[in-house]
């Protein structure tokens, strides 16, 4: 037996340091985690998108009294910008999240699933998605590709051959 090891690259900044674009990104997800439907968490999620024509795509979390039936801010946003400009190269994604009942210091990382799907239009796309998360203590982290937060994820390009 060999042990291996997967290394996980990042950058780390504060809100100064980031580009003009990636500032009014992280202003757009803010802005949108107001707007968030979640009455049965009170966990309120932004994510914005920059899209290659330059459009962003502004999404939130969407909660239902069935709780499986809500969906997270980042499928939302993803599903939203795949709907509407099918053929358009996502480049970059913003995530922000604040609580009604506790501090959120910390970077809110996407869930597994999410991680899934946006790695999964980056693979459609053959361009890396960019993801920045942002926290309010000014420790925001950049990755240059979903893939970064999803090491070996699932991919099967032969379930396309049908
Ligand atoms: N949530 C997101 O929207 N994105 C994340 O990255 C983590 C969790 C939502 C789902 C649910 O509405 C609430 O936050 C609490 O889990």
């Amino acid at each position: 037996m060999k042990e291996k090891i997967i290394k996980l690259v990042f950058q780390s900044a504060c809100f100064s340091e980031l580009e003009d674009q990636d500032q009014e990104l992280i202003r757009n997800a803010k802005n949108s985690s107001n707007d968030a439907y979640a009455p049965y968490s009170g966990f309120m999620v932004g994510a914005s998108l920059l899209l290659d024509n330059g459009k962003i795509v502004n999404a939130n979390n969407q909660e239902n009294v069935a709780y499986p039936s809500g969906l997270c801010a980042e499928r939302v946003g993803m599903f939203y910008a795949s709907a509407e400009y099918p053929n358009v190269v996502i480049n970059t994604i913003a995530i922000v999240a604040f609580s009604k009942s506790f501090e959120v210091k910390d970077i809110v990382s996407p869930c597994g699933s999410c991680r899934q799907v946006m790695a999964e239009y980056e693979e459609k796309q053959n361009k890396n998605i960019k993801v920045i998360l942002y926290s309010s203590d000014d420790n925001i982290m950049i990755l240059d590709s979903v893939k970064d937060l999803l090491p070996l994820l699932f991919q099967m390009p032969l379930l396309k051959n049908h």
